[in-house]
């Protein structure tokens, strides 16, 4: 079998949208400063100046300035290098993985068919890097023979089975009247793709990557008529490569189509905390400069991640984010507090996603304790807030929820962990319960506002201003 050694070209790397919108892209954008610029006065020997406090910035483009100067001494280089997009030279801890696809698909090398394959683990193991490495040694090892075609199609990006065909189909097209339109019939586009790629004796390796999405989406009708197109085929073999975030996804496949993409499977486990180090420590290598990233920083960033099943994107997130944060701060060095922050950032995404998803009711709830919170900076009662729900439904011009209704939803807020419950007493025997929030009030008062019968709700509000929840001590807000 030939050895499928990766090495250190650049990756060629299947495009993927950007998962997160967590990371301050005109942050990230920016590009390098201008070399040269005023020279610097020379160091004077006898006494060492400290270094003048910068004022602050009074326009953008000073902003922009300062931010430009702080990113040399963070970053070395592209801080892609810190994306989900970017495939490094050597994925630590995937050489058994690499080894096991790579021989799965080696035949094709030899001109024969290899078996379908089905990759599954959880999301953030190293599936989609793992194969786009296997595809790239295998692709140049077949650069004088051509024998081999790589199809990669991300299936968490397309709509339908029809979408599928046709882009599987368009990339065997010669010239642009070859190309299948939209808008056949899905029999025309299955023989029109069908026909593209029978042109030539090869072997077509089929990548469809999140394909759990396909068949939850649309089916596995699709899956039927990819898995025995080879039947059909007078000159070019078909092989699926299907990868899988959900381990149980095979179960929902019928029972044909089941054991023919199933022939070889392999299992990506989660990385463990010291795993993830190596991973974040090869990494930061490549994208910081030395003596930039703090003792505990890629430790923590490790820890977050393990807790998390193990997810090697969330724990690159939580660098890259960390650094930008550092970055804001006009840090030298990143910190592990900058990863708490970034940590901090990375779920309040999370939850704001989850406001935005609540029901109506439940959103103008939130919204009331939200607002009190605001006002008040303490714990609400329970009391004011059914009144403060009731008072905001009515100017809604919706007829406020019974009481029961209204403690149901509580519940849900708290079971969703955006608002926790105390019970205080209140002399005398008395207790109630107050309400502590537990998401940044600023920036989710106006995703509830998104909701169109929520909107007139909205009101103007100082930008600048965006507090952000510190998670572990709910109570205490810190400036963001
Ligand atoms: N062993 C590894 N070494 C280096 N980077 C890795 C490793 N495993 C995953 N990554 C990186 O983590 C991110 C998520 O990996 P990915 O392959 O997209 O996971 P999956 O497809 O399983 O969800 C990518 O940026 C990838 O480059
Ligand atoms: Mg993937």
């Amino acid at each position: 079998m030939p050895s499928l050694t990766p090495d250190s070209r650049p990756a060629e790397t299947p495009s993927r949208p950007s998962s997160s919108h967590i990371a301050n892209e005109a942050v990230s954008q920016v590009r390098d400063p201008p070399r040269g610029g005023p020279a610097a006065p020379a160091p004077t020997a006898e006494r060492e100046v400290p270094a003048p406090t910068p004022p602050l910035p009074s326009d953008a483009a000073a902003v922009f300035d300062s931010l430009l100067e702080v990113k040399g001494e963070l970053f070395k280089g592209r801080r892609e290098v810190l994306r989900d997009s970017y495939i490094p030279s050597r994925l630590p801890h995937r050489e058994h993985q690499i080894h096991q696809v790579a021989e799965v698909l080696a035949p094709a090398l030899r001109g024969d068919l290899p078996s379908n394959l089905l990759i599954y683990g959880k999301i953030g193991t190293g599936k989609t890097a793992v194969v786009a490495q296997v595809r790239r040694d295998i692709e140049r090892r077949d650069e004088n023979s051509d024998h081999i075609k790589f199809i990669y199609i991300n299936c968490g990006n397309i709509d339908t089975p029809y979408s599928l065909l046709q882009m599987a189909g368009n990339t065997f097209a010669a010239k642009e009247s070859d190309r299948i339109p939209t808008g056949w019939s899905l029999d025309r586009v299955q023989m029109g793709m069908r026909r593209l790629m029978d042109t030539k004796a090869r072997t077509v390796i089929l990548v469809l990557d999140e394909i759990d999405r396909l068949v939850v989406r649309s089916g596995d009708g699709v899956l039927y008529t990819l898995s025995q197109i080879n039947t059909e085929l007078a000159n070019a073999r078909l092989v699926i490569v299907g990868i899988s975030n959900d381990l149980k996804f095979t179960n929902n496949l019928d029972a044909r189509v089941r054991s023919r993409l199933n022939e070889e499977k392999i299992l990506f486990p989660p990385y463990d905390a010291l795993q993830l180090q190596d991973i974040l420590r090869e990494r930061a290598k490549e994208a910081f400069r030395d003596g930039v990233v703090d003792p505990g920083v890629i430790e923590r960033c490790a820890a977050y991640a393990a807790l998390e099943h193990g997810d090697a994107r969330r724990a690159l997130a939580l660098l890259r984010l960390g650094a930008e944060m550092a970055e804001r701060d006009r840090a030298k060095r990143i910190t592990p507090d900058h990863i708490v922050k970034a940590k901090n950032r990375l779920e309040q995404d999370v939850i704001i996603d989850c406001c935005r998803t609540l029901p109506t009711h439940c959103k103008i709830l939130l919204y009331a304790i939200l607002q009190a919170y605001e006002r008040r900076r303490t714990g609400v009662l329970t009391g004011d807030v059914y009144e403060g729900y009731a008072k905001l439904a009515q100017k809604l011009g919706l007829q406020p929820l019974h009481a029961r209704s209204v403690s149901n939803h509580l519940s849900d807020l708290e079971a969703l962990g955006l608002i926790r419950a105390t019970i205080v007493s209140r002399g005398r025997g008395g207790r109630t319960r107050e309400i502590i929030v537990d998401v940044p009030i600023a920036e989710t008062l106006p995703a509830l506002e998104e909701d169109p019968l929520l909107a007139p709700l909205g009101r103007p509000r100082n930008r600048g201003q965006l507090l952000l929840t510190n998670f572990d001590n709910p109570a205490r807000t810190t400036p963001y």
